[in-house]
């Protein structure tokens, strides 16, 4: 059994204290907060005043996917915005220890994102020092993407890697989750599905959320 992290980015933006609502009151275990910043990935979501607003109203923890170059620049400010953890992506980061250790200071939890091209391998000096690891199971820039089926021996392999140092990080996977492969990723060691638009575009989030969590 998973925890669910339901992305607000597929939220109705012009209701988003109700859609807030609708997911403290479900069995969702986070609310996933989407930031994209135009150069890292080719979309603009939105930033530290959206996630300041969502906090506002939010019973869950914010786990915010930083989609932005140089995302240390904005870690006290995300924090501020009431984050309880950032995950920050593994391809904008040059200086990825240092930047883990300011996440640390700052008293969040400390993720790393993989994005589909990038092999899990590129962690392994860094792994013991991590809370989560995230891994793309598209390309990162936007909701309602095909999931891609390699995410599978990903996790495996992650997974395996975990067992056999002791390592205490979680695994997130995120892009394309549904009822159809949700079930295998949590047979393969995730541990928090992200999901957007299957849970939005259905007809009851709520109830959507609870069956992704049985699954
Ligand atoms: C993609 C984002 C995802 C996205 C997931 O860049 O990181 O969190 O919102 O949306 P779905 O579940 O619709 O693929
Ligand atoms: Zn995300």
């Amino acid at each position: 059994m998973a925890e669910i992290a339901p992305s607000i980015l597929a939220a109705d933006f012009g209701n988003l204290q109700r859609d807030v609502e609708m997911l403290n009151a479900s069995s969702a275990g986070y609310i996933h907060v989407d930031v994209m910043d135009g150069v890292f990935v080719p979309n603009i979501s939105f930033g530290i005043p959206v996630c300041e607003a969502v906090y506002k109203h939010a019973a869950k923890p914010l786990d915010v996917h930083l989609m932005i170059e140089k995302p240390d620049r904005y870690f006290e400010a995300f924090k501020k915005a009431g984050a309880w953890g950032l995950t920050v992506h593994y391809e904008a980061c040059t200086h990825l220890h240092r930047n883990i250790q300011h996440l640390k200071e700052l008293g969040l939890s400390a993720g790393v994102a993989l994005n589909p091209h990038t092999p899990i391998e590129l962690l392994s000096d860094i792994l013991e020092d991590i809370d989560l690891v995230l891994i793309m199971s598209v390309n990162p820039g936007f909701g309602g993407q095909k999931f891609i089926e390699n995410t599978y021996k990903k996790i495996a392999k992650l997974n395996a890697l975990r067992e056999k140092f002791g390592y205490s990080f979680k695994i997130e996977v995120d892009g394309g989750v549904n009822l159809d492969n949700a079930p295998q990723l949590v047979k393969e060691g995730v541990d928090i599905l992200v999901a957007g638009s299957f849970v939005f575009n259905s007809n009851d989030p709520a109830a959507t959320i609870e069956k992704l969590k049985n699954s």
